[in-house]
């Protein structure tokens, strides 16, 4: 019986270490489930980040499609702003229309503004940004050239000229106003090419600490009906915003041609932009700060109508250089070069009868070329003579068009 009893009482103590025992290992067993749970349960949570953020690249690029597949817009001018949030347009194609306009165009809309359309609706759906913007256009803004008078050989009579024509009145208009005359409006350069016309004008721009702005006469020409037109208004309108400003048209004759009648629809476009030009020249305040200088190789095909006074009212003949002009550009134009010894500029200028400005340059380019090959570091004058005989030895077209490649 007591056998028994103390067999049944080990018994009870070997089940209950068994069961501590037990315990014990489904403790550490829960222990490593929940650390596993945790970890599981982190990747779940990154995945699911990872998920969002994929879904994110997918609605960002699910709407680049739809943006890139959406149809084109069209460009239009706004003429007027009715009321009831309409708005009256000019589509690039002509027509006039009433639309609406999106209520988050954050631009305010006024008249003139460029604005974006939808094709169908012609609903105004966003702005644009003014088409003032001169790189669009190729004009060239310069805000303070770096040429000056000095820079410029053999042209002191037009200098004088340019200087009383264009500086005198933007430095000092009283003077004009005391006698009692309107300055001339715009001052017209003629001349061969090469022959620094279009140094001068950016010559003046600088001494009269002026907004240069430069644009070539081929460039107002324009593909559509009426584009021509509305680049010179605007370039006359961003020329009085910036004032004070030179306008220097160079290459006049590509808008300035006469006017014919046996004319193609590209020619009325031409005299379109031409006679927009007249007009912007004719609503000039002469006092006022803007000056308008042309240039031309060709002033005998020039429109009279662009001649008369009040507007290219003064012309400055630019003359291929005289000898002593000559002499003056060769010594500008080596002035900056290593040479070996002193070049006789006179020998050059003798040499070089019939030659432009832009020929000097040239043989004083090619002359240091004749020194690299030679793997001097200074020029003599024997690559002087070299060059001499190559540019100015050329027939007479290529010598013409080395002028206009270093216009
Ligand atoms: N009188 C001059 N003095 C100094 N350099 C000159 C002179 N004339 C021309 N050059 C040189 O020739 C280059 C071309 O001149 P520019 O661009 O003024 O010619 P252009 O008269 O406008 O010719 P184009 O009618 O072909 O436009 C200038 O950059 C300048 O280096
Ligand atoms: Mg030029």
């Amino acid at each position: 019986m007591e056998d028994s009893f103390d067999e049944s009482e080990k018994k009870g103590n070997d089940f209950s270490e068994y069961l501590l025992d037990r315990v014990r290992q489904l403790e550490e067993r829960n222990l490593k489930l929940r650390d596993a749970n945790r970890k599981v349960e982190n990747e779940k949570r990154s995945a699911e980040n990872q998920k969002v953020r994929y879904e994110r690249e997918v609605r960002k690029l699910r709407s680049e499609l739809e943006r890139l597949k959406g149809p084109p817009l069209l460009v239009g001018t706004v003429l007027d702003v009715l009321d009831d949030n309409r708005v009256v347009i000019k589509s690039s194609t002509g027509p006039k229309f009433v639309v609406n306009a999106s209520q988050f165009i954050e631009q305010e809309l006024i008249a003139g503004a460029r604005v974006a359309l939808n094709q169908q609706s012609l609903a105004i759906v966003g702005a644009l940004p003014p088409s003032k913007d001169p790189t669009v256009y190729g004009m060239e803004i310069i805000e303070t050239p770096t040429v000056s008078y000095d820079d410029i050989g053999g042209l002191d009579g037009q200098i004088q000229e340019l200087r009383e024509t264009v500086e005198l009145p933007l430095l000092k208009p009283e003077l004009f106003k005391r006698v009692g005359i309107e300055p001339p409006k715009g001052v017209l350069l003629y001349g061969p090419p090469g022959t620094g016309k279009t140094l001068l004008a950016k010559a003046v721009a600088k001494e009269t600490e002026s907004v240069f702005i430069r644009i070539v006469g081929s460039e107002l020409v324009q593909k559509y009906i009426g584009e021509g037109a509305r680049l010179v208004r605007e370039l006359f309108e961003m020329a009085r915003d910036k004032a004070p400003s030179i306008i220097f048209i160079d290459e006049l004759d590509a808008i300035g041609a006469k006017r014919l009648d046996s004319a193609t629809s590209g020619d009325r476009e031409v005299q379109r932009t031409l006679m927009q030009l007249l007009a912007e020249m004719d609503g000039f305040e002469n006092r006022g700060d803007v000056k308008i200088i042309g240039a031309t190789n060709r002033s005998d095909i020039l429109d009279p109508a662009l001649l008369r006074p009040g507007r290219f009212d003064r012309l400055i003949d630019i003359p291929l250089p005289t000898y002593e002009a000559r002499v003056e550009i060769v010594k500008i134009h080596t002035s900056g070069m290593n040479l070996a010894h002193e070049i006789d500029a006179k020998k050059i200028a003798k040499l070089t009868e019939g030659a432009s400005g832009a020929d000097i340059k040239a043989i004083a380019m090619e002359a240091g070329m004749f020194a690299i090959r030679a793997e001097r570091e200074s020029v003599t004058g024997a690559d002087f003579d070299d060059a001499v005989r190559k540019v100015v030895g050329m027939p007479n077209a290529e010598t013409q068009q080395l002028g206009s490649m270093f216009a």
